[in-house]
Order: structure tokens, then sequence, then C-alpha cells
């Protein structure tokens, strides 16, 4: 009995050390707890060492006993795992369908957006057009006329209501897995980034597209090392078109809780 309590207790301390150090290295909750359990089956193993042997059985009780033990065995198996956290393909699949899907887009979008310049390069033209008339005194013709500035028709299409923008941005925030990172509204953030809950009060919305296209151009204050070793990924810009950057960049300024400490982002550049 003493014994089985000793190794009870070297187990409990294997255990309690690894998951020490899997914390200090940063590894996942869910592979510190998996550390700590499989050091307590290590140590019932090793108990069952000591155990009584038990009698010889020979025949159909023999048989039973190993399937029994299996078919325990087994259960104990399936039933732990199911408790551990589970990895969902369905759900990366869909991430990764996003994340394609929106090339495919993009090289349409590239089409559009010429279009829309040249709509614009049009309306200047017209613009001017209108001026010259108003100097000759033509500006009362021009009034009735009321040419519709032409660059407004396809960016009007493309844009959509305010209330798209925060949906594309917090959508954006969980594509781009920036929680990773960064805590906001008190989840996320595993791996060294600010707590971005007050960025909106310390950055404009345009600096905050700076800062995500490119992360040299900002410093948060006291992550010196941080920003050093370019730890922020320097790839959003190639992820996320113009658009859906700006609508991460309203949705994150609109975190103004000064009531957490953001710390103070640095102009770099
Ligand atoms: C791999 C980790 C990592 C990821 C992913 C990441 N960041 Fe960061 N981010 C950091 C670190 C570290 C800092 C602090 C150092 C610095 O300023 O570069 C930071 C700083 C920031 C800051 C400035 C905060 C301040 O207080 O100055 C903003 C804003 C920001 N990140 C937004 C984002 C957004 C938006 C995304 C997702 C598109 C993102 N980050 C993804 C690590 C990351």
């Amino acid at each position: 009995m003493w014994n089985l309590f000793k190794k009870l207790a070297v187990g409990l301390v294997v255990g309690g050390a690894l998951m020490a150090i899997a914390n200090s290295q940063e590894v996942p909750v869910s592979f510190q707890i998996l550390f700590f359990v499989v050091s307590l089956i290590g140590a019932g193993i090793f108990a069952l060492l000591d155990a009584k042997t038990v009698n010889v059985m020979s025949g159909g009780m023999s048989f039973l006993a190993v399937t029994v033990f299996w078919v325990f065995l087994i259960s104990v198996c399936v039933a732990g795992a199911s408790f551990l956290p589970q990895f969902d393909p369905e759900d990366e699949k869909a991430k990764i369908g996003k994340l394609l899907d929106k090339e495919r887009k993009q090289s349409a979008q590239g089409k559009t957006e010429e279009l829309i310049a040249r709509a614009k390069a049009l309306d200047a033209q017209v613009k001017a057009l209108e001026d010259r008339l108003k100097g000759i005194g033509g500006g009362q013709a021009v009034a009735a006329v009321q040419v519709p500035p032409a660059g407004e028709k396809p960016a009007a299409a493309g844009g959509g209501a305010s209330g798209d923008i925060m949906k594309i941005g917090e959508e954006q925030w969980q594509l781009q897995e920036c929680y990773n990172c960064h805590k906001l509204r008190g989840e996320g953030g595993k791996k060294r980034g600010p707590e971005l809950d007050n960025i909106g009060t310390l950055l404009t919305v345009e600096e905050i597209q700076q800062k995500i296209a490119d992360p040299k151009s900002f410093m948060a204050e006291g992550y010196d090392k941080e920003w050093q070793k370019g730890i922020m990924p320097d790839k959003f810009k190639d992820l996320m078109d113009p658009k859906e950057m700006l609508a991460l960049a309203t949705w994150l300024g609109s975190f103004k809780n000064t009531a957490i400490n953001t710390p103070k982002p640095i102009k770099k550049k």
C-alpha cells in the first residue's frame, strides 16, 4: 500500500513538472493536460508491477479474460480521448474555402477597379469641361443638364452598408487569426501580443490599417523585442483586399475600452 502511494506521488510530481515546463514554453493548455495524464498513466503502470499475479487460467476462461481486458482498455482509450479538445476538419475546411474564395474574387475585382478608375477619369474630364463652360458663361445650361457623376455608380455597387463593414471586419479578425496573438474582449492572445480593447482610443482607423499592412510602421510601447523580431506577421496586406483591411481597421477602431491597458503605439515610419 505504501509503495502505491509512493509511486502515485512520483507520477504527480513528474506530471506537475512536465506541465510547468510545457507552460513555460507556451504549449497549449490541452497538451499540458495531456502530459499530466500521460505521466499519471505511467505511474499507474508502474504501480501495476507490484500487483499480485493473476491465477493461471486456461481454455474458455483465459479467452474471456483477455477479451474483457481488451474491451476495457479500448473503452478507456476512446472515452479518454473524447474528453480532449477535438480537431474539426470541417471548421478548417470552411476557413480555407473562404480564403480561396477571396483569391478568386480578387481577380474579378481587379477588373472592377480598373473600370472605376476609368469612370473617375471620365468624371474629372466632365468636371473640367463644366468649369470651362461656366467660365464662358454657360453655367445655367450646365445646371439644367446635370451630368450624373460617372464615378459614383460602380463605387456604390461595390460598397455595402456600414453594418456590413463591421461584420466583414470581425470576420477578418477570425479568418486572419489575429486572436492567436491578441486578446480582445477577454478572448485569445496566447502568444505575446498586446491586448487591443482600447486601440480605438490610441490609433485612427487609417493608422490601424497602416499597422496591419506594415507591422513595422508602429511599435507597441514595451514590446521592443517583439517589434524588433517582427513577431507580428508581415503578410496581411497580401491576404486581405483593401476593402477587407479597411473593414478590419474600422471594426478594431470601435474598441475604446479605456479600462484595458492597451500599450501606446509609437510611430516608427
Ligand atoms: C504572431 C503574432 C501576431 C499576429 C498573428 C498578429 N499580431 Fe498584431 N502584434 C503582435 C505583437 C507581438 C505586437 C506588439 C509589437 C508590435 O507593435 O509590433 C502587435 C501589435 C499590434 C497592434 C498595435 C498595438 C499597440 O498597442 O500598439 C495592432 C493594432 C495589431 N497588432 C493588430 C493586429 C491585427 C489586426 C492582426 C490580424 C490581422 C494581428 N495584429 C495579428 C503580434 C501579432
